[in-house]
């Protein structure tokens, strides 16, 4: 039996692997930007996001497929059991919700926002390729992150069709089957799509980011704190928590259930990250420390001090654990909720 730790280790190399394979080349006219973009998905990071998405996925899928669950344990063997679905329909969503986190990260580490030269300990993509090369990956890639989802439309299936069937009527029904099935597919992708879409603009992220950029030096009231952190850095958790549901064909009331638990670890990861910005090093974080008090920003830890965030970040990550527990019965996932509590990067 794998530790916690271990299966973390060995999930997050699998991530990689899946996410390597829809980086675009480098190569063509434009071969610069291609590498800037790499760059920023490649130099490491923690892959919470698409971690949720993947457990947020068997989770749903298990809670339909109780004879599924003396595997839950075993990822490879989750995987194996859903193997077409995973490589065709879960890996683009996964790994177009990492190109996007990656492009907020390359934009909020820029200049004219957090000002920072350190990232996932390497030079922040503005620092090694130049400030107009870091603002134009951070579009390309977000865009990119769009290309790549709607990878998930391409339909392996169609073998179905070159099956030879052995009469009029088993064709016919075969068409059927793929009919259904396509349309199926295209409806969970389409949703997919528009959930990514709206949980990362004017919206989502990209609203966050603004209302924390023109707070920055200003006191926020507590609304305008929620809000902030509930967008820009909730958004994407919710993202992916809800993608992994809808890919999975849960219920509308699983997905919403789904969302508030990751908007209220979204509320407890931004709150750990702003008490590590504090308390950890350079070397744990691979981002500089201090960065907000250098920027001037009110944190919820500059508001109501260490001890209380600590305890925030408790409450809402026990409440989002609950919201799961109703849901089905996935322990990798409780332990995920955990280690963000822990966690000293
Ligand atoms: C950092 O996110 C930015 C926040 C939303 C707090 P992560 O802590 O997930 O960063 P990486 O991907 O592991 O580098
Ligand atoms: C940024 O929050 C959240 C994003 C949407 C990128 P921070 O500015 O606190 O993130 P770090 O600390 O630089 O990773
Ligand atoms: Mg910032
Ligand atoms: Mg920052
Ligand atoms: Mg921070």
């Amino acid at each position: 039996m794998k530790t916690f730790k271990e299966e973390l280790q060995q999930r997050t190399e699998t991530i990689n692997r899946e996410l390597m394979r829809f980086l675009p080349e480098e190569k063509g006219m434009q071969k610069l930007i291609l590498e800037a973009c790499n760059y920023s998905v490649e130099n490491g990071g923690k892959r919470i996001r698409p971690l949720l998405m993947e457990s947020a996925y068997f989770l749903c899928r298990l809670s339909q497929e109780p004879e599924a669950c003396g595997q839950a344990g075993e990822p490879e063997a989750l995987r194996e059991r859903w193997r077409e679905a995973y490589e065709t329909l879960l890996a683009p969503f996964m790994a177009a919700i990492e190109m996007i986190h990656s492009s907020s990260l390359v934009h909020d580490d820029l200049p004219c926002m957090d000002n920072d030269r350190l990232r996932r300990g390497k030079p922040s993509t503005w620092a090694r390729f130049g400030e107009d090369m870091g603002t134009l990956a951070g579009d390309g890639l977000m865009i990119y992150a769009f290309e790549t989802a709607v990878k998930a439309m391409d339909l392996r299936e169609t073998k179905l069709l070159s099956a030879s069937a052995e009469s009029r009527e088993a064709a016919s029904m075969m068409i059927r089957n793929y009919t259904e099935q396509a349309g199926d597919r295209a409806c969970r992708v389409i949703n997919g799509v528009d959930i990514l879409a709206r949980k990362t603009g004017i919206f989502g992220m990209i609203g966050g980011q603004t209302v924390d950029v023109q707070l920055t030096g200003k006191t926020p009231s507590e609304e305008e704190l929620s809000f902030i952190y509930r967008l820009k850095t909730g958004a994407l958790l919710e993202a992916a928590m809800m993608i992994g549901g809808v890919l999975a064909g849960a219920s509308e009331d699983t997905v919403a259930k789904l969302r508030l638990s990751a908007a209220d670890l979204g509320l407890a990861f931004q709150i750990q990250d702003d008490i590590l910005d504090e308390t950890g090093t350079e070397a744990d974080l691979g981002k500089p420390v201090g960065s907000d008090e250098r920027n001037q920003k009110t944190t919820y830890v500059t508001l109501h001090g260490r001890t209380q965030a600590a305890e925030e970040v408790k409450k809402l990550t026990e409440r989002a654990e609950a919201r799961l527990r109703e849901i089905g019965d996935y322990p990798f996932l409780l332990d995920l909720c955990a280690y963000l509590i822990d966690r000293r990067n």
